[in-house]
């Protein structure tokens, strides 16, 4: 292994607020934001050499012959829950110097990504999020990836709420597949994210001085949201503000706080009158490991100062406790194994 990324996820599991280790096991190597370099294959292997650079998908089939989702190389849609996930549930992951897997779960990056490859993994997460967007609008006339008429009139408008590794991530893919771009984020400005994200084409609202009627307004009607904060309150209220035809779409997994208060009313109106869709997406299935590995390559290639600034620490295993217990600040914090 190389780099490992440290996430919200891994500072739960060290807070023992979520994660399994594989049965029979005391304890869980955690680590699944992961890349690494091939050392050796068996005489079977074809697809990956060594030198290769890899990164490792996270969740592992279920092992019912009834799981539809799982029997299709789909495990990110297991249905029976029983899937495992390297690092996180059932199955030890990848803050390790050396990890032995099958060739089915390695995908190959370009060395060029060498110090970026590690945000692969975050990246699938906006990517799945982005097919499922495609496809549920294909039910109107939309502007898909591949199509050749661009939609005459506006371009499409999309809000990401949060700007941690997943919402910036999210914010380029959006900015990429041609979306008016706009990252609603607490940090108070001025902050160091506020120029990152004008660096790559999208607009930073600050949501501690900009209240949710007021991005309404400024935005003007919101054809996307792309949730990457895991704060529910917020969500929902954003969520009375979607557009005409639009899609709300949750990746975050809030911790449990006291209930709070929606205008459902306000909200199912709103779902049916503008043909409103929500929903919400986990992990990553081998399309979308491709195609965070082809958009980090544009990334890296349109805004590489904003791509490397995504990395904010580099540190040795040694420093786990700062990354993990402690709140360390910055935007992707990743755990160094290589000894180069
Ligand atoms: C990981 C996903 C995983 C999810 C739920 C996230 O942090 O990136 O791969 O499916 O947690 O465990
Ligand atoms: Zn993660």
């Amino acid at each position: 292994m190389l780099d490992v990324g440290v996430c919200g996820t891994d500072r739960e599991i060290c807070s023992f607020e979520y994660g399994e280790p594989p049965s029979g096991s005391e304890y869980l190597v955690i680590g699944h934001e992961s890349l690494g370099e091939v050392l050796e294959v068996g005489p079977a292997v074809s697809r990956v050499r060594p030198g290769d650079l890899v990164v490792p998908m996270v969740r592992r089939p279920c092992p019912h012959e009834d799981c539809l989702a799982c029997t299709s190389g789909r495990q990110d849609f297991c249905y029976t829950g029983d899937f495992t996930e390297r690092g996180i549930k059932g199955a030890h992951g990848f803050m390790t110097e050396f990890v032995v897997d099958d060739e089915r779960y390695m995908n190959v990056i370009p060395q060029e990504l060498r110090e970026v490859g590690v945000l692969v993994e975050p990246l699938t997460i906006a990517e799945k999020a982005l097919t499922q967007v495609w496809q549920v609008q294909q039910r109107l006339p939309w502007v898909t990836p591949g199509s050749p008429k661009r939609e005459r009139g506006r371009s499409h408008r999309a809000v990401v709420l949060g700007a941690g590794p997943v919402g910036l991530l999210g914010a380029m893919a959006l900015v990429t597949a041609g979306f008016e771009t706009y990252v609603y984020s607490r940090s108070p400005v001025p902050n160091p994210k506020v120029e990152l994200v004008a660096s790559f084409g999208a607009h930073y609202v600050c949501a501690e001085t900009t209240p949710v009627a007021q991005l309404a307004e400024q935005v003007g009607s919101i054809d996307l949201v792309y949730e990457a904060v895991g704060a529910s309150q917020l969500a929902f209220e954003v969520m009375e503000i979607l557009g005409t035809n639009g899609v709300f779409v949750f990746t975050g997994v809030p911790g449990r706080k006291a209930p709070v208060e929606v205008d459902t009313d306000r909200l199912m109106r709103n779902l049916v009158l503008q043909n409103q869709v929500v929903f919400g997406t986990v992990n990553a299935g081998k399309d979308a490991f491709e195609a965070a590995i082809r958009d980090l390559g544009r990334f890296a290639k349109r805004w590489p100062e904003a791509v490397r600034s995504l990395i904010t620490r580099r540190v040795p295993i040694e420093s786990y406790q700062e990354l993990l217990l402690r709140q360390p600040g910055g935007i992707k914090n990743i755990i160094v194994l290589s000894r180069e």
